[in-house]
């Protein structure tokens, strides 16, 4: 366990780094893998603590696991799938929300589940309400006990007509990995469009399901009998080409990410544009560069797929606190992801958070108590700060406003960054930054 980070800040980012397969297509690929009778491949797989987690998580439902982290390969065999003690599912879960996605599969598998008590980024009450909604319409018992929630479908599960009040990725992926198998038609209204959900959709057709998404975000299953594995190479991480990014530009330097692509990363390459900074798209990478002409403010509005996705927002925020004039960011997928500016402020930076949805439209959150507007006014310089790492982006974005500060800063808890920012530190090394652990 590393007990501090200590980073000098000022040095530009220079040079070039690779994106793997993304954090959050690569752990439901893997839940995917239970759900065939053969053996499942998948490649370009990231070396982050989420997919040590969902490896044990399999173990211990009896897959095995065959992992090459240099070459980035994972075999899955799920041809022995097991019954697992609650105890082992808590040990290996630890912060994750995963185990969630495992139901619809071990219900087709077993006829039963766990869900232990559930972690993941404090960024907001993160309820599940949604996936027990949608286990519930498809035929499933959930029995909510002192130690976890227990989830039977004694009678197998049954296709079923549902609409989520609210398009979530995680109830959407629910959806999907439990109605491929689900006797009869499921059709699911106000569903996720995030890239990472259609690629999840691509890994189940190799694994022979029949997905149909419509033009309004409608998602119809046609449940089969038997699926087989599958191969697949996981889409890049366009959360972690859009952090490089940001970090590239807050420390004035010139990043080119390979693997970043162009189509999951319009809407924040739009806005990287109108701000002014250099944007080169190749096809095989994103150059993110100063220009040396200062960068011009911005509103945005965090939304679902096609919108600006939630989780660019954080680095952007860092890096909005380097721009000219008043930017005004409001979030309207967590009632909680702003807290993490307090800290920046701490730095120089000099963010105000409101309650009031500033920007375009009103959302969930608005007249509810929770500060998701914030208006970020700039440029202001940044100096070093002791700072603790509050969730993963959160965390990363702390990094880069280090980075871009005068002085050292000394970063607690730095280890979380390792859920979803492959080799971290080899890359800071590589880009020339300058930081050492004790
Ligand atoms: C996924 O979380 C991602 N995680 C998140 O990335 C990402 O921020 C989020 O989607 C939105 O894009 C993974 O893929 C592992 P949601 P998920 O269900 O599926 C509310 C990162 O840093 N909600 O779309 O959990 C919820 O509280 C992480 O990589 C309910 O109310 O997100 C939130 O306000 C963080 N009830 C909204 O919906 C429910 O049952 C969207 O959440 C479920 C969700």
């Amino acid at each position: 366990m590393t007990s501090s980070f200590y980073v000098r800040g000022g040095k530009p980012l220079e040079g070039e780094i690779t994106v793997r397969g993304a954090k959050n297509l690569v752990s439901k690929a893997m839940v995917a893998a239970l759900l065939g009778e053969t053996e499942s491949f998948l490649t370009s797989v990231p070396d982050i603590s989420d997919v040590r987690i969902v490896s044990e998580l399999l173990r211990v439902h009896g897959v095995k696991i065959e992992r090459d982290k240099e070459a980035g390969t994972l075999r899955m065999d799920p041809s022995n799938v097991e019954r697992a003690h609650v105890a082992d599912i808590d040990a290996h879960a630890g912060s994750s929300r995963i185990p969630i996605l495992f139901c619809g599969p071990l219900l087709h598998r077993l006829g039963e589940a766990v869900i232990p008590d559930l972690g993941g980024c404090r960024i907001g009450t993160r309820p599940i309400n949604y996936h027990l909604d949608v286990l519930r319409n498809f035929g499933a018992h959930v029995d909510k006990r002192e130690h976890g929630i227990y989830i039977t479908a004694p009678d197998g599960l049954r296709g079923a007509k549902i609409r989520l009040e609210y398009p979530s990725v995680g109830a959407t992926e629910q959806v999907l990995l439990t109605a491929v198998r689900a006797q009869g038609i499921t059709e699911l209204e106000n569903a996720a469009v995030e890239p990472e959900i259609e690629d999840l959709i691509a890994v189940l057709q190799k694994m022979g399901a029949i997905i149909s998404l419509r033009t309004d975000r409608t998602i119809v299953i046609e449940g089969v009998e038997k699926l087989n594995g599958y191969r697949h190479r996981c889409l890049p991480d366009r959360i972690e080409a859009a952090s490089w990014a940001c970090a590239a530009l807050v420390t004035h330097g010139d990043v080119f990410v390979r693997g970043a692509e162009q189509k999951a990363m319009g809407t924040f390459l739009n806005v990287l544009r109108k701000i002014g900074a250099g944007v080169d798209i190749h096809d095989d990478g994103i150059r993110f560069y100063d220009t040396g002409e200062g960068l011009s403010s911005a509103a945005i509005e965090t939304d679902v797929h096609p919108g600006f996705m939630t989780d660019w927002q954080q680095p952007l925020v860092v890096l909005l606190t380097q721009a000219n004039g008043i930017s005004i960011v409001h979030e309207t997928v967590y009632e909680n992801r702003l807290g993490f500016t307090s800290a920046l402020n701490d730095m120089g930076a000099q963010i105000q958070v409101y309650r009031e949805c500033l920007g375009g439209s009103r959302c969930r959150f608005g007249q509810r108590n929770y500060n998701h507007s914030a208006v970020v006014n700039g440029p202001r310089p940044l100096k070093g700060a002791e700072i603790t790492v509050p969730d993963l982006r959160g965390g990363f974005s702390y990094l880069i406003a280090a980075l871009g500060a005068d002085g050292t800063s000394q970063i607690h808890g730095i280890d979380l960054i390792d859920r979803g920012y492959e080799s971290f530190r080899d890359k800071l090394t590589k880009l020339g930054a300058d930081f050492w652990e004790e």
